[in-house]
């Protein structure tokens, strides 16, 4: 089994990435493989609303970035994790274009029905439960199965590497990988 995690941060070692790092362990342990994909600070654009993903499920007609392997990675994924930082109360923007052309790429033949998934949220003070709520709304209309943990996805901090001191927010993540490998034993 395995499970892809895309990271809207632009820091490559923030507090999103030892957000998940904490999520992976009780995964690994269970003996699901995991990676993370980082699409923060990677140049994207957004949905131009072509509409030709609708003749090529599954792939978007805008070719020069890595968009279409990052869809290719989800399809092939058991479980799908999607974690941002809070930007001005919403996800990175790199995040949005991903919801937006991978979202609208599959969910018209519903190909990421049944997979698992999980939002993340990082975030220094205000925001992160609009930010939970845009992930969860991309596991929504693609019918997937999201697992909870004790309580939501998030977790404080400002620098890098700061969330480690939140002790609540890493334990919130512990928990939410043991969910995840519970629900991936038994539908994978
Ligand atoms: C452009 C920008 C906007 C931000 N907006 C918010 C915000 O609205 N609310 C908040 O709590 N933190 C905000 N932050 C702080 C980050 O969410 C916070 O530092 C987070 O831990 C960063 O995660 P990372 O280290 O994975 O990038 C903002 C940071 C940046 C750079």
């Amino acid at each position: 089994m395995h499970l892809t995690a895309y990271n809207g941060s632009p820091r490559k070692d923030g507090n999103t990435h030892h957000m998940l790092t904490r999520l992976f362990g009780p995964l690994e342990a269970a003996g699901i493989t995991c990676e993370e994909i980082c699409v923060g600070g990677v140049a994207v654009r957004g949905c131009l609303a072509c509409g030709k993903c609708r003749e090529h499920p599954g792939r978007c007609a805008q070719t020069e970035d890595p968009m279409n392997e990052w869809i290719a990675r989800m399809l092939a994924a058991d479980a799908i994790v999607l974690a941002s930082p809070t930007y001005f109360a919403n996800v990175t923007t790199e995040m949005k274009a991903l919801i937006d052309r991978a979202g609208y790429s599959c969910v018209a033949t519903k190909m990421l029905a049944r997979k698992v998934g999980a939002p993340v949220v990082a975030a220094r003070r205000g925001g992160a439960i609009q930010v939970y709520n845009t992930l969860m709304a991309f596991f929504g209309i693609n019918e997937m199965i999201v697992p909870m943990s004790n309580y939501w996805n998030m977790g404080y901090g400002l620098e890098p590497g700061a969330v480690r001191e939140d002790a609540e927010g890493m334990r919130t993540m512990e928990k939410l990988g043991e969910q995840m490998a519970w629900l991936m034993r038994k539908l994978c």
